[in-house]
């Protein structure tokens, strides 16, 4: 390949562009269940609770929308625009990424239907019915072969930190979904008693620690130098970040279950590395935040870096938040409300959401050549999805703290309804801000790659 080939490699990058889509349509689809489920929380008979949508299948439906549709192939979209850029080839196949994009779409529409139909395995994270388990292990399968391939004919010898991230992740991630989906139990999808829970959650906190997580840092690394033109401030911190992050990871699942009889060791090792995963994360955040020292100007001129270095802002808060909720006096409180589901959407959406958001955006004017359609629009989504996001956090750890301490002294649950009725309709309406984000957003992102004249603002 010429010198001027491997400097163009990426541009019009179809698999790219076909993950962007993903991600932005189930962005839009996600929130859309979000709000129903939030609906129900206010009252209970909404919407006639119509079968297909009632709480109970509604709720499976949104997390696994926004696991599946949106985050990931949003943080795989800028993995294919980067990893041709970094290993100076193209991708291995692009016939095969379009097509693994479109089975992946196939696969997230087959699970959520599966759902509303009342197929379920009815373990979180893993609820989806096993013939899907087999598309998405299909599909993860596909992205692997495409991205190892890509690896293996690269023209660059040194592998920047990025490209570490992403291949374990996807790597880990086709083994950990398998066992944590026990896949070869396709009846129940599950082991029994104890040891089924600890797997569970092994997997679990992998889908956030050893999926979102890696990729998302993948993406702050590639691309908060490149915006902010400053060399990474340190190359031995990057890997030193990534290896703790393997060793320290991988084991603390079972801080889901420290209420729960588990082997106490277990449970120790899991405190324990939930706290040391401190070192993993103030790395990174050290590294990038040092390497855009002074630069916050640059940051805020393009609209990818500014939503990814919100995201990093999230993880420095979604990692001390999760280290002290490890804690079992603390979580004596926290654990069975909705302060965890504060914390999810910190960490889901404020993190590995806001940085897939950002990606999105960085990648569009480079794969489509044309600056993005609106950048006004994409300013906006960031208003209405960080305003959103920290409502949520505000709101959800409020009743979250309201509900622990009931619990904690006694009270019966009924008689706190009342009183976190009003929050459910704040964190509603909260929502409404960022599904409007999304639905701009989806429009912002179509118009940016099939109906762009060039630049509108
Ligand atoms: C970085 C250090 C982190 C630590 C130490 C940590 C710790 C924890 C703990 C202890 C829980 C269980 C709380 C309970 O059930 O009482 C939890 C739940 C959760 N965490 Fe984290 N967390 C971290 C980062 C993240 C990140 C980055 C994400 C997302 C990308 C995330 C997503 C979640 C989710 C979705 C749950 C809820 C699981 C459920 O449905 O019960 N966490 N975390
Ligand atoms: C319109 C915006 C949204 C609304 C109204 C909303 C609402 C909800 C509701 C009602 C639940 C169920 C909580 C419960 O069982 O009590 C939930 C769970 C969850 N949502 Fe959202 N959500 C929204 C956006 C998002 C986004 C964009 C993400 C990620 C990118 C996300 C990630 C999650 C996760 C991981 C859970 C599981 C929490 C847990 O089990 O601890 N949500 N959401």
């Amino acid at each position: 390949m010429s010198e001027e080939a491997i400097d163009n490699v990426a541009a019009g990058n179809p698999t790219a562009k076909a993950f962007t889509l993903t991600s932005a349509l189930w962005f839009a689809g996600a929130t859309t269940f979000g709000m129903i489920a939030a609906g129900y929380l206010i009252a209970p008979d909404f919407l006639a609770n119509v079968e297909y949508i009632h709480f109970g299948r509604v709720r499976p439906m949104h997390v696994n929308a926004v696991l599946f549709g949106f985050v990931t192939p949003g943080l795989l979209a800028a993995a294919f625009y980067y990893f041709p850029k970094l290993l100076r080839t193209e991708i291995y196949s692009h016939k095969l990424g379009v097509f693994s994009a479109i089975f992946w779409n196939i696969t997230v529409a087959a699970g959520l239907i599966g759902i509303a139909m009342g197929h379920t395995q009815g373990r979180e994270y893993a609820e989806l019915p096993w013939p899907v388990d087999i598309m998405v292990v299909i599909s993860f399968s596909m992205v692997v072969f495409n991205i190892l391939m890509t690896v293996r004919q690269r023209k660059e010898s040194i592998l920047f930190v990025s490209i570490w991230y992403t291949t374990a992740a996807v790597v880990l991630t086709s083994v950990t979904y398998c066992l944590g989906n026990v896949i070869w139990k396709p009846d129940t999808g599950a082991l029994v008693g104890i040891p089924d829970a600890i797997l569970l959650w092994f997997y679990g906190h992998n889908i956030f620690g050893l999926l979102l997580t890696p990729m998302a840092l993948g993406i702050a690394y590639y691309a908060l130098p490149i915006a902010t033109r400053s060399p990474l401030y340190s190359h031995t911190l990057s890997l030193l970040g990534f290896w703790s992050l393997i060793i320290v990871y991988t084991h603390i699942g079972t801080h889901h279950l420290l209420q729960v009889p588990v082997p106490t060791w277990l449970k120790t090792i899991s405190i324990v590395d939930s706290v040391a995963m401190v070192i993993p994360v103030m790395i990174v955040l050290i590294n990038l935040w040092y390497t855009v020292k002074g630069k916050l100007g640059e940051i805020h001129a393009d609209i990818g870096a500014k939503f990814i270095f919100t995201g990093t802002i999230f993880y420095f808060f979604v990692n001390i938040q999760g280290s002290m909720m490890a804690l079992p006096h603390v979580q004596r409180i926290t654990h069975f409300n909705n302060w965890v589901v504060g914390h999810a959407h910190i960490g889901v959406l404020g993190f590995a959401g806001v940085t897939a958001l950002g990606g999105l955006y960085f990648i569009l004017p480079r794969i489509t050549g044309k600056p993005l359609y609106s950048r006004f629009l994409a300013d906006v989504q960031y208003w209405l999805v960080l305003i959103g996001i920290t409502g949520f956090a505000v709101v959800l750890t409020t009743v979250g703290l309201i509900q622990g301490n009931a619990w904690y002294n006694g009270e019966t649950l009924y008689r706190t309804l009342p009183e976190i009725q009003p929050y459910y309709i704040l964190r509603a309406s909260l929502g409404t801000f960022i599904m409007i984000g999304a639905y701009l957003g989806l429009y912002n992102v179509v118009r940016s790659l099939y109906f762009n004249r060039g630049a509108s603002t």
